[in-house]
């Protein structure tokens, strides 16, 4: 059967719209793995989509046309909306090109499954609201570099109304890492020569820096400086190991890569004793296993969990949630697996790099590397190509400070 999700929430109606979509999201998926379909995409509206404007429906009711799929699946029977005549049309739709609808319904047997999940979702709803917006000049920024029409000259008026961002960001193109011969002294240019996509990143990066300062220092903490190392480290690893993989790496693989452990920040911000205890029972990041089940324990959701709310709630593209979701099991990802998939390979790659080891194959999901086309030589040669570029960050992590 080639399944396929529709996820939708109308954003007036429900204020937690981050939420909604993402417990529909989950719901498709745990019926997909309970019952061993490998879902094939999901049809997700996007915020703007309103009760008479549904661009995810639209495409999906194209697909269904062209048969790209056999079985679509949804949560609640209202779901393609409460008008019962167009509700209908889109029945007979499905129902003329063989496609079966499977409906989730919330209050049918689930109904014990659900009395928790709603008390989650209130606990999570707790946790992220007092979560503030990100500064004018990042929201423009992550919003310029979305509009394909936008120019560096735009971006860099926007951005040179900051003088401390505009000065760090100068600092960083002229460091021994990037070794340009010559002085960048213009905003523009070094727009120029790090690509839009990678001045998000460091926009933002730098922005959460300064947003959030550690709550506490003790022997059991998150160290935000090496936080900060490791997931700068980590974006240029992924991106060392896209380009490896000779596919094509898309532009949001550094801000994706920058952000992706976002949600420890979070939990330790917003959620401080638990995220300690979680920390304390599984302190090495590399088992990630025992440190996402210790997070779902103490804190009740995992760092990807509610990193990607909160970055949905900045409006970062969903390229960007996705990766923060699921880099440590990639292939879950419906939409961004590859991307998804570079970003979990640069993230341990990372950690290896800054304890200076050698790195151990054993840590690495092989269907991952698989996936990616990726063998043991080329691992081996992209983590020396990243050991090489490591030892000229020294400069970059003042960008963090
Ligand atoms: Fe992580
Ligand atoms: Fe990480």
């Amino acid at each position: 059967m080639r399944i396929v999700g529709y996820i939708y929430s109308y954003r007036v109606k429900n204020p937690d719209w981050e939420v909604e979509t993402r417990l529909q999201k989950e719901k498709i998926r745990d019926y997909c793995a309970q019952n061993s379909l490998g879902l094939l995409k999901l049809y997700e509206e996007p915020i703007t989509s309103r009760p008479d404007n549904k661009p995810a429906l639209k495409k999906l009711l194209n697909d269904a046309r062209l048969k790209s799929f056999s079985a679509l699946v949804i949560v609640d029977s209202d779901r393609f909306g409460k008008n019962e005549p167009f509700q209908n049309n889109i029945l007979k739709w499905l129902s003329q090109n063989n496609i079966k609808l499977i409906i989730i319904n919330e209050t049918s047997a689930t109904g014990a499954k659900n009395t928790t999940e709603s008390a989650k979702v209130q606990r999570i709803k707790q946790k992220v609201k007092d979560i503030p917006s990100l500064p004018e000049v990042v929201t423009k920024v992550v919003k310029l570099v979305q509009d394909p029409n936008s120019s560096a000259s735009q971006l860099g008026k926007v951005i040179s109304h900051d003088p401390g961002l505009t000065a760090k960001v100068l600092k960083l193109v002229n460091s021994a890492y990037y070794g340009f011969p010559k002085q960048v002294s213009s905003i523009q240019h070094a727009i120029m020569i790090l690509g839009f996509a990678t001045i998000r990143g460091l926009v933002l990066s730098s922005s959460v820096v300064k947003i959030f300062t550690p709550k506490s220092t003790g022997l059991i903490s998150l160290d935000y400086k090496k936080f900060w190392k490791h997931s700068l480290l980590s974006a240029i690893a992924a991106k060392v190991a896209g380009e490896y993989t000779g596919r094509q790496v898309e532009d949001d693989i550094f801000s994706a890569a920058i952000m992706h452990d976002i949600g420890k920040i979070i939990l330790e911000q917003y959620d401080h004793e638990n995220y300690i205890k979680a920390l304390r029972q599984a302190p090495d990041p590399l088992d990630y296993k025992r440190v996402l089940n210790s997070e779902k324990q103490n804190c009740e959701v995992t760092h990807g969990e509610i990193g990607s709310i909160v970055a949905k709630s900045w409006n970062l593209p969903q390229s960007i949630t996705d990766v923060i979701l699921h880099h440590h099991a990639p292939l879950i990802s419906a939409d961004y697996k590859n991307l998804t998939s570079m970003v979990y390979l640069g993230n341990i790659l990372s950690h290896f790099a800054i304890k200076e080891v050698a790195l151990d194959i054993s840590f690495i999901d092989m269907s991952v590397l698989n996936y990616l086309g990726i063998d043991g030589d080329t691992l081996l040669q992209i983590y020396s190509e990243l050991l090489e570029k490591s030892d000229n960050m020294e400069g970059m992590n003042e960008f963090f400070e």
